[in-house]
């Protein structure tokens, strides 16, 4: 099969078009014939070596595809379905295997093009809007790079909840994307501060959640915009990693902090298909939608990651395979 091969970590330059041996299924697993594959940020975190995985490795933590052939006591799809995943690395690939209960069955009135859209981005933006702080009509939900993967459908999911959304972004053509997905307010974080651009629109209240994707430029930043008992969740690190701090400072107004990560909310089948029905359900009550922006054929894996990497992407990026 074809893949897309890393054996050292790098600039975009290191993600190379191989030919590896399709692998066959053994028990508990689907060997799926993928048909796009979901761009994630992470995937630049890990093809720099930032989070390491063992070399060489086909990256990518998301796709869609048909179930090509089933292993041993696979009792969850069967030869044929069409599905979705994340969490399981080599999505870079015309053939990926999946552990059967990892996977998602698509609804039919869900091509393959969105379905590769929505498993790690749409699931990620349910947990941060139903885990953490639960977000009451007319609360102010700061959401940094609004116009981005993950940003753009937290933006609709904070409005479909009555938030005033306010949004951070690099560029006035980011600007108008966090708008039309329903943002309030727009704020240029690379010109403005954003921390009093937040006073100012939240009348000196401050932010009651703030859901923070982009770590080293906005955290420190955001203990001051977040409100007197407010909440921030720090889920990514976009801009590099958040810089260190005292936990006592948090006493100073009783925040509170959480750390998100997906992959601890999606550990039992039950929850992994409660999530993505979320998504399904918003979608096809119309208030949820996604946007794919960029579609690249599997050689290109490259100058897909390069775009998302220079920041000049948003909504969501695919491999076409
Ligand atoms: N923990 C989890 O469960 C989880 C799951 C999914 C994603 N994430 C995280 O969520 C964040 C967004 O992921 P995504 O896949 O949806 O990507 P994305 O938002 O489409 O792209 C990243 C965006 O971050 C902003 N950014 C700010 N400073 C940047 C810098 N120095 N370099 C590059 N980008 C910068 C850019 O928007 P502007 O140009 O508007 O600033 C950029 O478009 C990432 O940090 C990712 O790791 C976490």
């Amino acid at each position: 099969m074809k893949a897309i091969q890393v054996t050292k970590t790098g600039d975009a330059s290191v993600l190379e078009l191989a030919e590896l041996p399709t692998p066959q299924p053994g028990r508990g697993e689907a060997l799926v014939r993928l048909k796009a594959a979901g761009l994630n940020f992470i995937d630049i975190y890990i093809r720099t070596g930032r989070y390491e995985r063992p070399l060489p490795f086909t990256p990518g933590l998301e796709a869609s595809g048909i179930v090509e052939a089933v292993g041993p006591d696979v009792t969850e799809v069967k030869v044929g379905d069409r599905v979705a995943y994340t969490d399981q690395m080599g999505s870079y690939a015309e053939y990926n295997l999946v552990k059967a209960s990892q996977l998602i069955p698509l609804p039919d009135n869900v091509s393959f093009e969105e379905g590769a859209a929505i498993p790690l981005q749409g699931m990620t933006a349910e947990y941060l809007v139903n885990e953490f702080y639960h977000i009451k009509k007319d609360d102010y939900v700061l959401i940094h790079a609004a116009a981005g993967g993950v940003g753009r459908l937290l933006v609709q999911w904070c409005k479909h909840l009555g938030a005033i959304v306010i949004g951070t972004v690099s560029t006035q053509d980011k600007a108008q994307v966090a708008k039309n997905a329903g943002a309030d307010h727009v704020i240029l974080y690379t010109q403005e501060d954003f921390v009093a651009a937040t006073k100012k629109i939240t009348a000196d209240k401050g932010v009651d959640y703030i859901i923070d994707g982009v770590g080293k430029s906005t955290f420190t930043k955001d203990l001051d915009a977040a409100r007197v008992c407010g909440h921030i969740c720090l889920f990514g690190s976009a801009s590099g990693p958040a810089d260190p701090f005292a936990p006592n400072s948090l006493q100073a107004k009783s925040l509170t902090l959480y750390g998100g990560s997906l992959f601890n909310f999606i550990l039992t089948r039950e929850e992994l298909l409660k999530r993505a029905n979320a998504v399904f359900n918003g979608i096809n009550a119309g208030w949820l939608t996604l946007k794919i922006d960029y579609k690249y054929p599997l050689e290109q894996a490259a100058k897909a990651q390069q775009m998302l990497e220079e920041r000049q992407t948003t909504g969501k990026i695919i491999l076409t395979i």
